[in-house]
Parts: structure tokens; C-alpha cells; sequence
């Protein structure tokens, strides 16, 4: 039983310890408007894989309260939001010019957040499923699309209404 009673301290110890460094995680931001998403599949997908650092609905994990690694965790998302955020739709321009690209080459979600948000992987066909939803949803909204140059698809979805 001394081992037993081992194991309750070390976990006492670890839930004080994440209760006094459980402090550097700001609060979200109001979700202003979202965009029009082309169908509910498109908004399911980008809250999976890229919502967490690219709205105002953040998941923050448990690791992003402790020290040093709070830091980085709230820089990226705030780098995130900046460059795109769904939950500040139309309030500003946003950096959706490169979302085909950095989605098909996989620089988005980043490597990093993979291994603790396994439902940020998507498979090809959810890749080119977001891809084009994104491309219709943001495409709609006509705002910060810039010259998009569509890659070609053979496999054209259409089949939505
Ligand atoms: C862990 C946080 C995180 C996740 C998850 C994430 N991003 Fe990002 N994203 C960033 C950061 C930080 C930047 C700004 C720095 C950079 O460009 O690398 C960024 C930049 C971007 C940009 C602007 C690129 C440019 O410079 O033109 C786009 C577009 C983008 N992300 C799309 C996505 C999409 C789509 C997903 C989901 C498939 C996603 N991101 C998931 C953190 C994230």
C-alpha cells in the first residue's frame, strides 16, 4: 500500500502544481461574426484542424498553462488570429490568399500541434474537402481573397445543393 500512497502524493502534487502555475492563459475574445461557410462540413473541418489558433473559440490545452510552453502557445495563437480569424469576419482584411497552399503542403495545422490534436489530421480527401470549402466560404465573402490561383482538382464536388 506504500506504493499506492506514493502515487495519491505525486498526484496531489501535480494538481497543486497546475493550479499555482494555472494562470497564463488569457481568456477568449468575443466571436464577432463568422464567415458564410458553404456548408456545415467546411466549418466542422477548420474548427478540427486550424480553429484552436485561427478563432476566437480556442481549446486551450492543458500543457498551455505551464510556464515557458504558455508563452509560445499564446504567441502562436495569437500570430494565428492576426493572420486569420474566423470569429472577426468582415471587421478586417484577412491572410486567406495561401490557405489552398499552406493546407496541401501541410505547413498548416503546424507539425508541432499534431502529436496532442490527433483530430487535427486530416486525411487527403478531408485536405481537399477543406480546401474547397474554404475556397467557396472565403471566396463568397469577397474580401482578402486576392488572385487565388485554384490548382487543378480531378475530382470536382459538386454535388452539394
Ligand atoms: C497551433 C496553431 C495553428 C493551427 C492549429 C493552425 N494555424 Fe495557421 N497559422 C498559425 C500561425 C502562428 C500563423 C502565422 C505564422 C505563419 O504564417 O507561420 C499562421 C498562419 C496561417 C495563414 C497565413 C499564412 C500566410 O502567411 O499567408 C493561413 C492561411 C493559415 N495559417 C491557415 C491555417 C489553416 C487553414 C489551418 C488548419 C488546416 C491552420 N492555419 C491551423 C497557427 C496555426
Amino acid at each position: 500500500m506504500r506504493r499506492g500512497r506514493t502515487w495519491i502524493r505525486v498526484g496531489m502534487g501535480v494538481a497543486v502544481l497546475l493550479v499555482l502555475v494555472g494562470c497564463g492563459v488569457p481568456a477568449n475574445p468575443p466571436v464577432v461574426a463568422e464567415p458564410t461557410w458553404d456548408r456545415p462540413q467546411t466549418r466542422t473541418l477548420f474548427f478540427r484542424a486550424c480553429g484552436d489558433c485561427h478563432s476566437n473559440a480556442t481549446v486551450w490545452p492543458w500543457y498551455s498553462r505551464l510556464p515557458l510552453v504558455s508563452a509560445l502557445v499564446v504567441r502562436d495563437v495569437q500570430e494565428g488570429r492576426q493572420k486569420l480569424n474566423v470569429s472577426e469576419w468582415g471587421l478586417r482584411e484577412q491572410e486567406t490568399e495561401d490557405v489552398a497552399e499552406v493546407i496541401r503542403n501541410g505547413t498548416m495545422p503546424p507539425a508541432l500541434y499534431l502529436p496532442l490534436h490527433p483530430q487535427a489530421r486530416l486525411s487527403a480527401a478531408e485536405k481537399e474537402a477543406l480546401i474547397q470549402g474554404l475556397e467557396r466560404t472565403f471566396g463568397a465573402a469577397g474580401e482578402g481573397v486576392g488572385e487565388y490561383e485554384a490548382e487543378e482538382s480531378d475530382d470536382e464536388t459538386d454535388e452539394g445543393d
